[in-house]
């Protein structure tokens, strides 16, 4: 079809992580464990709920599409101007805009080659030119990147900690890595784990440092669980705020969203709990594989990847674990075909994802 742009034609769509409903049709399994979307296993915090649940009657009405309350309470928490927030559809919903919104016709833009499929589809859906860089063993090669920017350079794209592989870089490389970048060149340091990280002492917050061309994204999809209402944050320099509200679609995010995740920032229990139970279970499955022998990556998120010799023996493993009602993530749309992503379920829940691990023989 000639309405079509070729860079459009040929985009492989988004292949998200198998839902239990699709699993439930197509088996005679009984409980059926997911842990392929990085979910938070234990839900939204029950204020989240609690408030969601006296909104409907107001749902003929839009949303504040300036989100004043969350982008207020936000701007206190970070000790910033209401004015360095934005909110948006998801932390891809904002990154969406900013791709809408930097970018001229011949700028160009950088990342890792096996980093977040979300900012994969995005970039490539742009028609602009990006030029990926090899991961150096499962890491961000901060380094390469660095080498890559030329005048053209508008766009770089972090994940810190990165998805699918869990790993960070620390403060002094990325320290040098800023050193490195040009004022005109725009840094989306994308945090959407920050809260399972921000504990280890060699991360680096993005929001203790004060750069005018980075743009901290977070979300409330991981640690608070909302992942289902699509509601995510952005923390710039006002004029980088200023120009993408006006390239954001007006409403989003929706009036629950927004009321939930105001609820979410008050049940700091929940996140405490959340954080906890998130480190026991990487502790539980590691000692697990270290039993097993089997080879994983060192995680600093809610999830935890297996490596194997190749793509037959982790789709065997993937195809084992379904069979026997979990639904992991092959990463093979990744890049990483010898890699099988496991999402940290709930204690309960890992206890019988170890139970059949020990079946498992590869
Ligand atoms: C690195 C990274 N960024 C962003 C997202 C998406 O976050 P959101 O649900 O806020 O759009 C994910 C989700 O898996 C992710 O892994």
């Amino acid at each position: 079809m000639r309405l079509v742009p070729k860079y459009i034609k040929n985009l492989s769509p988004y292949v998200p992580g198998k839902r239990i409903e699709d699993i439930k049709i197509n088996s005679n399994l009984g409980k059926i464990i997911k842990l392929s979307s990085n979910e938070n296993p234990y839900g939204p915090s029950k204020k989240a709920i609690k408030i969601i649940n006296t909104c409907f009657k107001n749902l003929h009405r839009y949303p504040d599409s300036s989100g004043f309350l969350l982008r207020k309470k936000i701007s206190k928490i970070y000790k910033v101007n209401i004015d360095n927030v934005i909110l948006g559809n998801g932390s891809e919903g904002i990154m969406s805009a900013i791709i809408r919104t930097f970018l001229n016709e011949t700028d160009e833009m950088i990342s890792s080659e096996n980093s977040f499929i979300g900012f994969r589809v995005l970039a490539n859906a742009s028609g602009k030119k990006i030029n990926w860089v090899k991961a150096k063993n499962y890491k961000y090669n901060l380094h390469a990147i660095s080498d890559k920017i030329n005048e053209n350079t508008k766009i770089i794209y972090l994940a810190n900690p990165d998805n699918p592989t869990g790993t960070y870089f620390n403060k002094l490389n990325f320290e040098k890595f800023m050193n490195n970048v040009p004022e005109r060149t725009l840094v989306i340091l994308d945090e959407a784990y920050f809260e399972f990280a921000s504990h280890l002492k060699d991360y680096p917050d993005s929001m203790s440092y004060r750069f005018d061309n980075v743009i901290t994204l977070r979300t409330f999809s991981k640690g608070y669980g909302l992942a289902g209402l699509r509601i995510g944050y952005g923390l710039a320099h006002r004029e980088l705020i200023s120009n993408l509200m006006k390239v954001k679609l007006p409403f989003e995010p929706s009036t629950p969203a927004q009321l939930a995740a105001l609820e979410a920032l008050n049940d700091s229990e929940h996140l405490r709990k959340t954080i906890k139970f998130n480190i026991i279970g990487i502790d539980m499955l590691i000692k697990q594989f270290d039993l097993l022998g089997l080879s994983y990556i060192d995680t600093s998120a809610n999830f935890i990847t297996l490596i194997f010799d190749n793509y037959k023996k982790a789709s065997y493993f993937t195809s084992f674990m379904l069979e026997n009602g979990i639904i992991l993530r092959s990463l093979k749309g990744f890049g990483l075909d010898n890699c099988v992503r496991i999402s940290i379920g709930t204690i309960n829940e890992i206890k019988i994802f170890i139970k059949i691990l020990k079946k498992y023989e590869s």
